[in-house]
């Protein structure tokens, strides 16, 4: 999941790794930036950084904070302790962070590549049947998916560059990753978007397809125009309610062409989630999303 901030890439990770979890797989959410949004989505306790946290029967959670991550990746490089303190807890660390550019970046997605391959010790079949990556905003999501192949193009021969190669390869195989555009029905985020999908194609990643979320309810067509707006002026209820009626079928119409826009410069199948008029996104709201999301991906899938 990828977009501006605030456009829903949370709660749709959350409602694609639901729909997995629905269908009798085994889900895993990544939560990246480290807003706890997955614990209060499903009124659980605190997502972890150690271990998965089952906050459904079937979907588990967890999350990377990138800079303890690297901490843990040079104690286990350097081996000795007590400069591993030293580095980490003093300023050096993030000198050192600043002089090795892309290294929490790589540390993070090489933690997530090894979710996402990890296989189970019995059948070898795999851990997990979808990982979903739930993308820091836009600039630092692209930076978090190119880093792999940044540093394998990049990196001198060595440890590091295989790492990253390894990696790389997973990240920019359409059969293995599916990057998803997330946008809300408005002008800036749909910029965001369409130029996101260019960047990370110019860098050879695979986005499968792009989510509109937040979608106007189709409740009225461009014939109740007329009739509506002839009444629109008329005092008390009926004017208010004609008014409200006229207001939705104008967005209604905002985000058809938002849509049309999306779909026509990114060549991305579109998939409609709806606004989900709540106080706040509960576990009914979820599985209403999750239903949205998997008709959605099954006829983009049907369609590519
Ligand atoms: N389909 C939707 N309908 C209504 N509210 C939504 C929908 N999707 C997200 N929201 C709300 O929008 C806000 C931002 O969503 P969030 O998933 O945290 O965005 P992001 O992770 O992109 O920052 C939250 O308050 C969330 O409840
Ligand atoms: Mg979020």
């Amino acid at each position: 999941m990828l977009g501006k901030g605030g456009v829903g890439k949370s709660t749709v990770a959350a409602a694609l790794a639901l729909s997995t979890a629905r269908a009798g797989g085994r889900a895993l959410v990544v939560e990246v930036a480290g807003q706890q949004r997955l614990s209060q989505l499903f009124s659980a306790a605190r997502v972890g950084d150690d271990e998965a946290t089952e906050l459904r029967p079937g979907l588990f959670g967890i999350s990377i904070d990138a800079e303890r991550a690297t901490e843990e990746y040079l104690a286990g490089q350097l081996k000795i302790r007590p400069l591993v303190e030293l580095l980490t807890h003093s300023k050096a660390f993030h000198t050192f962070a600043a002089a090795a550019p892309g290294l929490p970046e790589l540390v993070t997605i090489g933690k997530i590549w090894s979710m996402a391959i990890a296989l189970r010790p019995d059948g070898g079949a795999p851990v997990w049947d979808t990982v979903t990556v739930d993308c820091p905003a836009t600039g630092h999501g692209i930076a978090l998916l190119e880093t792999a192949g940044n540093i394998e193009e990049l990196a001198a021969g060595g440890p590091i560059r295989d790492q990253a190669a390894r990696i790389q390869e997973v990240v920019s195989h359409p059969a293995a990753t599916g990057i998803v555009i997330v946008a809300r029905p408005q002008e800036l985020a749909v910029a965001e978007a369409i130029e996101a999908t260019a960047t990370l194609r110019g860098h050879g990643l695979p986005v499968a397809a792009a989510v509109l979320n937040g979608v106007h309810p189709a409740r009225f067509s461009a014939s109740d125009a007329p009739p509506l707006r002839a009444v629109a002026d008329a005092p008390g209820a009926v004017g208010e309610a004609a008014r409200a009626a006229l207001r939705h079928l104008e967005q209604q119409g905002d985000d058809t062409a938002y849509r049309t826009r999306l779909a026509g410069e990114t060549g991305l199948p579109v998939i409609d989630l709806p606004r989900v008029v709540r106080r706040r996104i509960d576990l009914p709201a979820l599985e209403l999303l999750a239903d949205a999301l998997a008709q959605g991906l099954a006829s983009a899938g049907a369609a590519a």
